[in-house]
């Protein structure tokens, strides 16, 4: 076993007063009241869905770390002070701009995404269901994918980052094994009945979260001494103390009591995937962001051209003629990231035609600015059209920006809230849903609604599609402008999308940028989903362009950091939807 590290206390101090003198000013403001200033630092700047999590990233900074240290710090903090979405258990992606040890400048695309396990089939789900496991893609150990974060977290430390690991994950180590105060959000999802009676249909989850029978209230300690123990080992030891070894061993236990598939051989095999960002220009400057397996990349680079085209600005902001023009881009974008969209080591894409000037001139062309286009008249319509519900999009975003100018952006995910439900007993961490994100029933909507193509069947070792979109935008001279991201299942590319046109379009105030009110279409259903502080006068306007439009209450969890181009000053606008903070120095 690792040997344990004592808590700090002083770090836990620290940590303890930096994040509760931020509740309060976060929970205060509402997507209706005006928009306070972003919060504003002169050097760095980290902004996480939760507050002791930025404090984490905050403290590395102040410690003399960089960017890639203070990310890492965040996500394992993410781990244990926001379980709904932060993880081990899960994967993400990283986008990057930062100058390494020799002062060479580098961009990349980190891919932690999950794996499907070697016994995985494309019919595997469909089996399923026939044998009577009607949940079987999106509850329990059958929907995990193999994880992916620790190895990715530890991947970035390795290359790029400055402190030591045991420094890094010291922050997550204390709020785990003192304990911490239950947040407001993630008490509220303890409490919600449909997430409550999954996790109480998983012993450790119950055991964990229910201890005496009723949820960990706001306010209350929050101990993980298991994920504490956890953690201590992946300071010690490295991704080998997570993916073999102990901890390995009590993953394949949790897959042999829930019936699931993942394997040592799984674990062992996992392996991080360093890719090439997309980067593309628009409005003056450069978009770095996730290209496949996430459909985020592709699809912002072909909305934006698309939009390109088009009056936006003189129309205005948030108008029903801008909004439209918007939505039929989305619409056109989603009927090919549902068709032709997936993991590139398993499927050719035809990214050289979606992406091609001329296709997405005549796409551009195809849209009537006073018409709807039905779904059903574009390719890929005539899939057969769901109700889905309107689930609330679980994932996680955090973005940072050094002294240096160095640039992280971080989306990771359990997929749904607490994921597969599924804890690892004794290692005292959640497992992924991920699995439903693969087209698990091709034809048939998964969690979000989205109906997929063969691209994204289900295949041993293969990552399904994502719409995770961590976002860096940089000026013509290469300097970091803004880094950027959210959860919210597909709508993360409608909403990265809406925050990069309002600032760099419409020319919002960060802030501002992020509280504005969101819409989302996806292809199917067709139907344009707006928040309800969209005005009933621009919704009629959609209307008469013939647009169904489905009211909903919240888009998203945004965590925005924008550069000011004139005194570099770092503006830090965490979304007044979600529990976050932006913390800088
Ligand atoms: N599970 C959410 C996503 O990857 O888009």
């Amino acid at each position: 076993m690792p040997r344990a590290l004592p808590p700090h206390p002083t770090m836990l101090a620290w940590l303890t007063a930096l994040a509760l003198a931020t509740v309060s000013s976060s929970a205060a403001s509402s997507v209706e009241a005006a928009d306070p200033p972003a919060h504003e630092a002169p050097t760095s700047m980290v902004v996480a869905a939760e507050p002791f999590a930025a404090a984490a990233g905050e403290l590395m900074l102040e410690r003399g770390g960089n960017a890639i240290d203070a990310a890492v710090a965040t996500g394992f903090t993410l781990a244990v002070t926001y379980p709904v979405a932060g993880n081990l258990g899960g994967g993400g992606f990283m986008v990057a701009q930062i100058r390494d040890s020799e002062g060479i400048q580098r961009r990349f695309a980190l891919d932690f995404r999950e794996t499907a396990p070697a016994a995985a089939t494309a019919d595997l789900y469909v089996r399923a269901r026939a044998e009577g496991l009607l949940d079987a893609s999106t509850f329990g150990a059958l929907s995990a994918g193999v994880p992916g974060s620790v190895a990715g977290l530890l991947e970035a430390l390795r290359r790029y980052g400055t402190l030591p690991r045991e420094v890094v994950l010291g922050p997550a180590i204390s709020l785990a094994q003192s304990g911490f105060p239950m947040t407001r959000r993630t008490a509220e999802f303890l409490r919600t009945p449909s997430i409550r009676e999954q996790l109480e249909r998983d012993p450790g989850s119950k055991a964990l979260f229910y201890p005496d029978g009723e949820p960990i209230a706001e306010g209350a300690n929050f101990r993980q001494p298991d994920l504490a123990k956890t953690l201590m080992g992946i300071a010690e030891f490295g991704p080998d103390a997570f993916y073999r070894g102990e901890i390995a061993a009590l993953t394949v236990l949790a897959m042999k009591r829930g019936g699931g598939i993942i394997t040592l051989a799984d674990l062992e095999n996992y392996r991080p995937v360093m890719r090439l960002p997309m980067i593309f220009p628009f409005a003056g400057h450069s978009i770095i962001t996730m290209p496949p397996p996430s459909s985020g990349g592709v699809c912002l680079k072909q909305i934006l051209t698309m939009l390109e085209r088009h009056p936006l600005a003189e129309l205005g902001h948030n108008s029903s003629a801008a909004l439209h023009l918007m939505v039929e881009a989305m619409r056109r974008s989603f009927a090919d990231r549902n068709a032709f969209l997936g993991d590139p080591d398993f499927v050719t894409l035809p990214l050289d035609r979606l992406l091609d000037a001329k296709y997405l001139a005549a796409q551009s062309a195809s849209i009537n600015p006073a018409l709807a286009t039905p779904s059903d008249a574009l390719p890929g319509g005539s899939l057969p059209s769901v109700q889905a519900p309107l689930e609330k999009e679980e994932t996680t975003h955090y973005s940072v920006v050094d002294a240096h100018g160095n640039a992280v952006s971080v989306t990771t995910t359990l997929n749904g809230a607490f994921g597969s439900k599924t804890l690892v007993v004794g290692a005292g961490y959640l497992l992924n849903n991920e699995m439903d994100d693969f087209a698990a029933e091709p034809g048939k909507a998964n969690l979000y609604g989205l109906i997929q193509g063969d691209a994204n069947a289900v295949a041993p070792g293969k990552r399904p599609l994502s719409s995770m979109t961590p976002t860096i935008i940089t000026d013509g001279n290469g300097n970091v402008r803004a880094v950027l991201g959210t959860p919210g299942g597909p709508t993360i590319i409608t909403n990265v999308l809406q925050v990069i046109l309002n600032l760099l379009v419409f020319g919002l105030e960060p802030q501002a940028a992020v509280n504005a009110p969101k819409v989302h279409h996806q292809h199917l259903p067709d139907r344009v989903q707006v928040e309800k502080e969209i005005p009933a006068d621009v919704r009629e306007g959609l209307e008469r362009r013939g647009h169904a439009v489905a009211e909903r209450s919240w888009i998203g969890d945004f965590q925005l950091i924008y550069v000011d181009p004139i005194t570099g000053v770092r503006k830090g606008a965490t979304d007044p939807r979600g529990g976050g903070a932006a913390l800088g120095h």
